[in-house]
């Protein structure tokens, strides 16, 4: 309870915020180009960082189990050298993530960035002092580099749970959704092109028309809530307006991060120029002759 409290108490330091706005800025010019999209994860569908942290947290803790025992100080070494190699991707998804987050995450993540750089620092030093010939002092510097990289996957890990960093802020939305057709109003009533903020039950939606079709997504953008009725239409996707996400209106696949996860896509059926909406029906069993089943895929279905 008192560490969380410490650690809400960082979300509250705007102090930091001049260092995170200079690091921000860096961050964002680094000349990635499309490989921002693959560090954020988006061929994963969700944020790659908590994947490539597994390599030098596993690398530094078998380290220290080496470390234990006699006769592997070699072995041990070559760990924490490998460790130290493997953070460098990891931070660098890290950054990317944390540069397109909101303020409070942006001062957690600092403080993170900056206990695990401290931490490959003390391995730097633990690798020199076993280059030396001094073990004991290697290992010492290597227990004290695993405490920091422990302190801030603390604050990592506050930052993914307690302030849902990378979790989907739309996906939860769907089982709120009725699983009846509910009209939301009439196909001329949706200006070409214009996204359009509605409420289905207590979820907000938003729906696009194009031509004659009409496209309707859960409204809270994935990434971190932001409101995808007031982001911008163009090329069958919206784009957020708060870090740019953009997703394609026909199945809510992410075209550009920073969201990782689909938006949430309604089920549409546009009938005597009426159109309704549906949550999505989960991939379905039919029966079919002889009593077998088969998956269908009962969600993508025009009713028309
Ligand atoms: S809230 Fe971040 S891109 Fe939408």
């Amino acid at each position: 309870m008192r560490v969380a409290e410490q650690i809400r108490r960082i979300e509250r330091m705007t102090s930091l915020d001049r260092t995170t706005a200079l690091l921000r800025r860096a961050v964002e010019a680094l000349p990635l180009g499309r490989f921002r999209d693959t560090l954020h994860g988006i061929p994963l569908g969700h944020p790659l960082h908590p994947v490539l942290v597994q390599l030098p947290i596993g690398a530094w803790v078998s380290a220290a189990v080496l470390d234990s025992m006699p006769g592997y100080e070699r072995a041990a070494h070559r760990l924490v050298t490998a460790g130290m190699l493997a953070a460098a991707p990891a931070a660098l998804a890290g950054a990317v993530d944390w540069s397109r987050q909101q303020q409070r995450h942006r001062r957690v993540g600092l403080v993170h960035a900056a206990a695990n750089t401290a931490a490959v620092g003390l391995y730097a030093l633990s690798s020199a002092a076993r280059t030396r010939g001094r073990h004991g002092l290697g290992r010492a510097l290597g227990l004290a580099g695993l405490t920091t990289v422990g302190v801030g996957g603390l604050l990592g890990g506050h930052i993914a749970y307690s302030l849902a960093g990378g979790a989907s802020h739309a996906d939860y939305l769907l089982d709120r959704l009725p699983s009846e057709w509910h009209d939301i109003g009439a196909v001329h009533e949706f200006t070409e092109g214009e996204p359009v903020h509605g409420m289905l039950g207590d979820t907000p939606i938003m729906a696009v028309r194009t031509g004659e079709d009409v496209r309707v997504l859960v409204e809270t953008c994935g990434h971190m809530g932001g409101p995808l009725s007031r982001g911008t239409v163009r090329d069958g996707c919206v784009t957020c307006p708060w870090h740019g996400s953009t997703f394609r209106l026909t199945d809510g696949a992410v075209m550009r991060g920073p969201a990782t996860a689909p938006q949430p896509v309604l089920e549409v059926r546009i009938r005597d120029g009426v159109v309704s909406v549906r949550r999505p029906r989960p991939v379905a069993t039919v029966p079919r002759q002889r009593g077998e089943t088969v998956p269908v895929d009962t969600a993508a279905g025009k009713d028309a």
